[in-house]
């Protein structure tokens, strides 16, 4: 699981994280939290490198660290460091992850180690759209557009935690007319999207070479590459670009492999790659053909979630 979180200095800027802060959060037992107490507020025996980086000065940073080795709750640690010694407002803390569950995590372990400082109330709660718990309305089924009850923390100054997709869906929802979307726009659910890009996949006429696969499978296909173009930002026509030259490069090296005899599974190797080039060119052809699809209807899914909270947050800073 990966977790970011960003914050801000509350106002009247950072203030050293130790010892007594008049102005913060003080603890139940009274002032500021010391680095070690972080063990018992958040109940895991943190290294001291982990300490170290819950308390680290405010200003960005990262942790790269592998599975299952505390990264959420360093996170976590992080958060109830900065909010109990006063150096960042809780309302001021946004904590975003991939996946509901692992905002579910997060969310818990900062209420709960805030609760314990004596420093805040409670945190704001996710909401459900992450992409590992998507509905299955039909097309049309689900509007999402609708104004919302706000996670609680929000309306409360208090710590906000959410999948990226669903702190993306707010933020087109309150400014849908920004972008030059209905308020209203219907977000389509995976089923459904899997409906409408089969439909898009059998309406298609151009020419299909590479593409063998069932149309089952390619309909996966498709549904994939255009969810990983939209969240990297990237245009169905620069792939496919891309992908020529990276072909005629693969077709220099088999002719070189051929020449220099080199082995037949080396060439093979060589042709397989060409294999997927030459159909991740025609499947993103397909993927234009599917978005213009979804604006014809007027829907959006979680891959443009991203895409246009990118492109509010670069319009409208
Ligand atoms: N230094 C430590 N010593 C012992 N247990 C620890 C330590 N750091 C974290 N843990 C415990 O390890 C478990 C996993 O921690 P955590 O969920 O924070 O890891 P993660 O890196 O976020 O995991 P994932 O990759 O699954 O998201 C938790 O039960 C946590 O309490
Ligand atoms: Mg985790």
């Amino acid at each position: 699981m990966t977790v970011d979180a960003t914050s801000r200095p509350a106002a009247g800027g950072p203030r050293p994280g130790n010892g007594p802060c008049p102005g913060g959060s003080p603890r139940a037992g009274g002032g500021s939290p010391a680095p070690e107490d972080l063990r018992d507020l958040l109940g895991v025996p943190f290294t001291s490198e982990q300490i170290a980086a819950a308390t680290a000065p405010l200003e960005p940073g990262v942790i790269v660290a592998g599975a299952g080795s505390g990264k959420t709750s360093v996170m976590a640690a992080r958060v109830v460091w900065l909010v109990a010694t006063g150096q960042v407002a809780p309302g001021d803390v946004l904590g975003l992850t991939f996946t509901t569950k692992a905002a579910g995590e997060l969310t818990d372990r900062i209420r709960r180690g805030l609760a314990k400082a004596g420093a805040a109330g409670s945190v704001g709660d996710s909401e459900d759209d992450g992409p590992d718990q998507q509905g299955s309305d039909p097309v049309g089924g689900r509007v999402v557009g609708a104004p919302k009850p706000r996670p609680s923390g929000e309306a409360d100054g208090e710590p906000v935690v959410s999948t990226y997709h669903s702190f993306a869906k707010r933020l087109i929802t309150d400014h849908a007319l920004r972008l030059g979307i209905e308020p209203g726009f219907r977000l389509l659910a995976d089923a459904t999207r899997f409906q409408l890009a089969g439909r898009v996949l059998r309406r298609h006429r151009g020419p299909v070479e590479a593409l063998t696969r069932p149309l089952s499978m390619l309909t996966g296909d498709l549904v994939s590459l255009d969810a990983e173009l939209s969240e990297h930002l990237v245009d169905p026509d620069t792939l496919a670009g891309f992908d020529l030259g990276w072909l005629a490069e693969i077709e220099a090296a088999v002719v070189a492999g051929r020449c220099a005899a080199r082995n037949k599974g080396h060439v093979e190797a060589l042709g397989r790659m060409a294999l997927v080039a030459r159909s991740r060119r025609e499947i993103a052809a397909i993927v234009a053909e599917y978005r213009e699809a979804k604006r014809e209807l007027e829907v959006i899914d979680f891959g443009d979630l991203v895409t246009l909270a990118v492109r509010l947050a670069d319009s409208v800073p």
